[in-house]
C-alpha cells in the first residue's frame, strides 16, 4: 500500500470525465490496490471521501466513510467505508441543502454550495456487485462531492455567492456557521 500524491486545482485530471470501470478490472488486482491506496490516502489527510482522480486516476470510482467519534463531524453520524463504481445518482428531493465544503484538492479554502438533500446512488461495490444506497443531509452532500469529481467537477463550480469562498483562517473566524444555523461543513 502507499500514500499517493493528490492532484490539486488546476490539474487537468480533476477536470477529465472519469471511464467506467469493467467488471474484470473491478476485480483485477491493479483495481484492488488502487483502492487500498486509496484509503489510505484519505486516512493519512483526514479526508471522508476520495475520488480517483484525485489521485491522478480518472475513472469512476470513489470511496467515502468517517466516524462520528474523534472526527470533525461529530453531528453527522457515521458511514462506514463504501467503495462506490460507476455511480449514477437519481434525485429523491431537490430541495437545496447548504453546507460549507472543503476539498483535498482545493486546500485551505471553504466555500458555501447548495445542494440537493436526498438521493440514491446505484453503484457497483468492490466485488462487482450492483449496489444502492439512500443518502440524505450530510450524507447526501458527501456523497454528490465525491461523485462531482468524477465527472471532471469541484465544488466551487457549484458555488452561487463567491462572497461565501474563504480561507480556512477566515473561514472559522467569520463563518463557522452557529448551533441555529442551517449550514454545515465538510471537507472531503
Ligand atoms: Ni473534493
Amino acid at each position: 500500500m502507499a500514500i499517493r500524491k493528490v492532484a490539486r486545482l488546476g490539474h487537468p485530471v480533476l477536470r477529465q470525465v472519469g471511464r467506467e470501470l469493467t467488471l474484470g478490472e473491478i476485480r483485477s488486482p491493479e483495481i484492488q490496490r488502487l483502492v487500498q491506496d486509496m484509503i489510505e490516502t484519505m486516512e493519512e489527510y483526514g479526508g471522508i471521501g476520495l475520488a480517483a482522480p484525485q489521485v491522478h486516476e480518472s475513472l469512476q470510482l470513489a470511496i467515502i466513510g468517517y466516524e462520528d467519534e474523534n472526527s470533525r463531524y461529530p453531528d453527522h453520524g457515521k458511514q462506514p467505508l463504501t467503495v462506490v463504481i460507476n455511480p449514477k445518482i437519481t434525485v429523491l428531493d431537490a430541495t437545496a441543502q447548504a453546507f460549507w465544503e472543503g476539498c483535498l484538492s482545493i486546500p485551505e479554502l471553504r466555500g458555501l454550495v447548495h445542494r440537493p438533500r436526498k438521493i440514491r446512488i446505484d453503484f457497483l461495490d468492490l466485488q462487482g456487485m450492483q449496489r444502492a444506497i439512500v443518502a440524505e443531509d450530510f450524507l447526501a452532500t458527501v456523497f454528490q462531492h465525491e461523485l462531482d469529481h468524477l465527472q471532471g467537477k469541484l465544488f466551487v463550480d457549484r458555488m452561487e455567492d463567491m462572497t461565501k469562498f474563504a480561507f480556512l483562517d477566515e473561514y472559522q473566524k467569520y463563518w463557522v456557521p452557529g448551533d441555529d444555523s442551517d449550514e454545515g461543513e465538510l471537507e472531503d
